[in-house]
């Protein structure tokens, strides 16, 4: 009793109650919470289980080769814990050296009571083309891979998993000769039954969403790593008749630059894209392009945000973003200005820079939207503080000669904020050009 009084006094006077508003950007470098490295999920799917959304994909830190199926957790889509590896690369087999294993997918099956993954399973040269199959008890715990085959003969490349609304699943096959496939699942999950619908066209990155009684079959065109223009069809049964396919992009944007992995529906009425931007020589750097969709009866449409604030989690209102421009931050120690960016940041003398003046309206949590440069093939990384919290390591994906976004949530006070970024264990950081924050 003692200790519990003692507790709760403490609790009181150190808690600070904060209001939670994050933002999702398309393209970012997205630095999980728990290691201070971004994401490596690529090709991903997605599963609500209880109040966390688990976000499963390819692990490409270390190369195109089969290394993980990774699994991250989320409550709010925006910031992302690292929890384990569902399978991981053996020393032989499908799962061996040298293997190619693609847009793992996982659906929970009612009745075995077990969480079943698919995964494209090929050899290094593409000729396999077969679906592999494991289960797991947990969603994000070690699974149990049962092998692999080519359903019902025929070759799969890239593939998706749908569960109908009554419990029936899909998987989405693409075959080169033939086309894009739909095969209804066995009710345990672990086998074709039946050809749902055939597609003549040569499309690949299949992802289903249903809005009401009607399905939206999205795909890509073929162009290899390279975006294009990803279409869509709709019908009112899985077995058809599926209308004529439609860009739902800007036209001519190449799906704002990205290829479909899958449709979340966090709620009846709320449709997110997710897609990938894949940088084909180092696939690690491949960012994750999640936008909200438009549905409006048989139409779908996607428009450009450079971030927007995801529909779960929330517990206040976004203020006003202000932009605070390196050329008016404090610089410490090597760091200097060199085109409108703060070089020289971090490095064995730790040069830093410190914006002092960072506004907030109250005490939030926030997603601070860090604006640099890094030439570097390799990621650099950087320590970000503020106030007197303990320092994130961050990462910093190469922007070659251009400009790119990191983003890490920050807790604010009411007031202003001072915020600095430094070296992370005598790394040079990026160049940084400037911070966004909402008020
Ligand atoms: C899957 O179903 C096919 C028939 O469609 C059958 O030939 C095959 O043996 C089944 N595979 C397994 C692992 O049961
Ligand atoms: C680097 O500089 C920053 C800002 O002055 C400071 O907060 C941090 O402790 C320094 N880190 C190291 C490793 O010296």
């Amino acid at each position: 009793m003692a200790f519990n009084f003692v507790f709760i006094v403490l609790a009181c006077l150190c808690a600070v109650q904060r209001t939670l508003q994050l933002q999702i950007v398309p393209g970012a470098t997205l630095t999980a919470v728990n290691t201070g490295q971004h994401v490596q999920a690529h090709g991903a799917g997605f599963i609500k289980v209880g109040d966390l959304y688990y976000m499963i994909g390819e692990d490409k830190a270390s190369g195109s080769n089969f290394q993980n199926v990774n699994c991250y957790s989320s409550p709010n889509l925006a910031e992302w814990t690292y929890v384990g590896a569902l399978v991981s690369r053996g020393a032989s087999g499908d799962l061996g050296p040298g293997r190619v294993v693609e847009r793992p997918k996982v659906i929970y099956n009612r009745q075995t009571k077990k969480y079943v993954l698919y995964m494209h399973i090929d050899s290094g040269n593409y000729k396999e083309a077969k679906v592999g199959v494991a289960t797991g008890d947990t969603v994000c715990g070690k699974y149990t891979y049962h092998g692999s085959y080519r359903p019902q003969g025929h070759q799969s490349r890239d593939m998706g998993l749908f569960q109908d609304t009554d419990g029936t699943g899909y998987l989405l096959a693409e075959d080169r000769e033939a086309g894009l496939r739909i095969f209804q699942l066995s009710a345990d999950y672990m086998n074709v039954t039946a050809l749902t619908y055939l597609w003549k066209e040569k499309y690949e990155a299949p992802a289903i969403l249903k809005r009401g009684s009607t399905y939206y079959m999205f795909a890509s065109h073929l162009s290899g790593w390279n975006s294009n223009d990803n279409i869509y069809s709709t019908a009112t049964k899985m077995t058809g008749p599926w209308s004529g396919w439609k860009t739902f992009a800007p036209s001519g944007s190449k799906t704002l630059n990205s290829q479909t992995a899958y449709i979340l529906t966090p709620d009846e009425n709320t449709a997110i894209y997710m897609g990938d931007r894949w940088i084909e020589k180092d696939l690690s750097r491949s960012t994750y392009v999640w936008h909200p969709l438009k549905v409006n009866g048989n139409t779908v449409t996607m428009e450009n945000h450079e971030y927007w604030n995801p529909p779960v989690g929330a517990t206040g209102q976004a203020g006003q973003e202000v932009t605070y421009a390196a050329k008016d931050a404090i610089l410490k120690s090597v760091a200097k200005m060199s085109n409108g960016a703060a070089g020289y940041i971090g490095g064995p003398d730790n040069g830093s820079i410190t914006f002092s003046a960072i506004r907030s309206s109250s005490n939030q949590r926030r997603t601070l939207k860090i604006y640099y440069g890094s030439g570097d093939k390799a990621p650099r990384y950087a320590s970000v503080t503020v106030n007197d919290d303990k320092p994130q390591k961050v990462q910093f994906l190469s922007t070659e000669s251009g400009r790119g976004i990191s983003v890490v949530s920050v807790d604010l006070r009411a007031g202003k904020n001072t915020i600095t970024i430094s070296s992370f264990n005598g790394g040079w950081g990026p160049d940084i050009a400037s911070l966004k924050v909402a008020e």
